[in-house]
């Protein structure tokens, strides 16, 4: 974005154009924002080329604001003026308006409710190493997923905010599930995966283990799913409350890298005990290059962990998790790459 002439100052290691995007970086962010929460992608989806002054009047927006939010995103790139009629470019058209093929706004919406209030606690979060970011959430749990259940508004931003995340697309075609009957989805969310999975193998049973209000929304999806006779939930706590009896597969989707490895490990020995021999468990988790020095979403990822969720996470190497099971005792451990940098991890009780 396109703020100054890029310069060449390889020698630097940052260029000065690189360092613009950083300095405007929440400009950029809160404009995109903006446009989506005022409806404006939507607008020019439903009416291309609309002046200025239909957009004043479809939005109840003053000509002044109109024109501050209608040129930044223009010069963004996000929005095209052709003749006085406004248009959003191919890029906009698929990501920014609700509904369309690769529909970004609930994970924007995730980040502008969740990850944006909090993360300006993260240099505190690093000094103090704990969660310090978890005091925008109202409560005293110490996560904040406990907290989000004292708050419906903001445990649906997050909640559908996971369930567009683009990684989870892939969930279904990156597990084999081919000998497994019942499946624990452990902190399954609102059921996303559940259902996905539950539609590509026809025979396999489904229970969502997840906090209360969690599985109250499950399962409402579930039931609009019309998935309600295999898809089952399980309130409680996967550290503390008993897991389902009669099952012989366990996941644990994007639950590693909230923890410390620790954590995982006790979670990894429930799992164990409850799995029967020959069981399986899998993880399925963003995972960092083995040098850990990338790629940089998942180190950003590692940020939101220490400074937001639980302050003992981070993203790890699919290592670290292979080392982990094999210390708890399962056997047979396999690493399969997956698209978004994730990684499938498979492990036999
Ligand atoms: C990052 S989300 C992942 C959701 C889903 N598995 C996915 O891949 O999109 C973490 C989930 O774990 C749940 N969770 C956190 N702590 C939990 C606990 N102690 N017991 C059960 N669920 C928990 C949260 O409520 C949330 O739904």
């Amino acid at each position: 974005m396109f703020l100054y002439t890029p310069q060449d100052e390889k020698d630097q290691g940052m260029t000065e154009h690189e360092m613009s995007l950083i300095l405007f970086g929440h400009f950029a962010f809160q404009s995109v924002w903006a446009g989506i929460e005022i409806g404006l992608f939507d607008l020019l989806a439903k009416s291309p080329g609309s002046s200025i002054e239909a957009i004043c009047d479809q939005l109840s927006l003053a000509p002044q604001p109109a024109e501050i939010i209608v040129n930044s995103l223009v010069a963004m790139k996000l929005l095209e003026e052709r003749e006085g009629a406004f248009h959003n470019t191919p890029f906009a058209e698929k990501s920014l308006v609700r509904g369309a093929p690769n529909d970004l706004t609930d994970v924007m919406a995730f980040q502008q409710h969740i990850v944006y209030p909090a993360l300006i606690d993260l240099a505190d979060s690093l000094q103090q190493n704990r969660n310090v970011g978890v005091r925008h959430f109202p409560g005293n749990e110490p996560t904040v997923y406990a907290r989000l259940g004292n708050d419906p508004k903001l445990e649906s931003f997050f909640q559908n905010g996971m369930a567009a995340m683009h990684a989870n697309r892939f969930l279904a075609d990156s597990l084999d599930l081919g000998t497994t009957r019942h499946l624990v989805d452990m902190g399954g969310g609102a059921g996303r995966n559940a259902i996905a999975l539950a539609k590509g193998y026809p025979n396999l049973e489904i229970t969502i283990f997840d906090s209360a209000t969690v599985c109250e929304r499950a399962t409402q999806k579930v039931e609009a799913a019309g998935l309600s006779d295999r898809v089952h939930v399980w309130p409680g706590s996967f550290f503390s409350d008993p897991f389902p009896s009669d099952i012989d597969g366990i996941l644990f989707a994007h639950i590693g890298p909230i923890w410390s490895m620790d954590e995982n490990q006790h979670l990894f020995r429930r799992a164990l005990a409850a799995l029967p021999q020959g069981g399986k468990l899998f993880l399925y988790n963003m995972v960092t290059s083995d040098d850990g020095f990338g790629p940089l979403m998942a180190l950003f990822g590692s940020s939101y962990f220490q400074a937001i969720a639980t302050g003992t996470g981070k993203v790890y190497p699919a290592a670290a998790y292979r080392e982990g099971l094999l210390g708890v005792g399962f056997k047979e451990v396999t690493v399969t790459t997956a698209p978004v940098a994730h990684a499938v991890i498979t492990a036999t009780k």
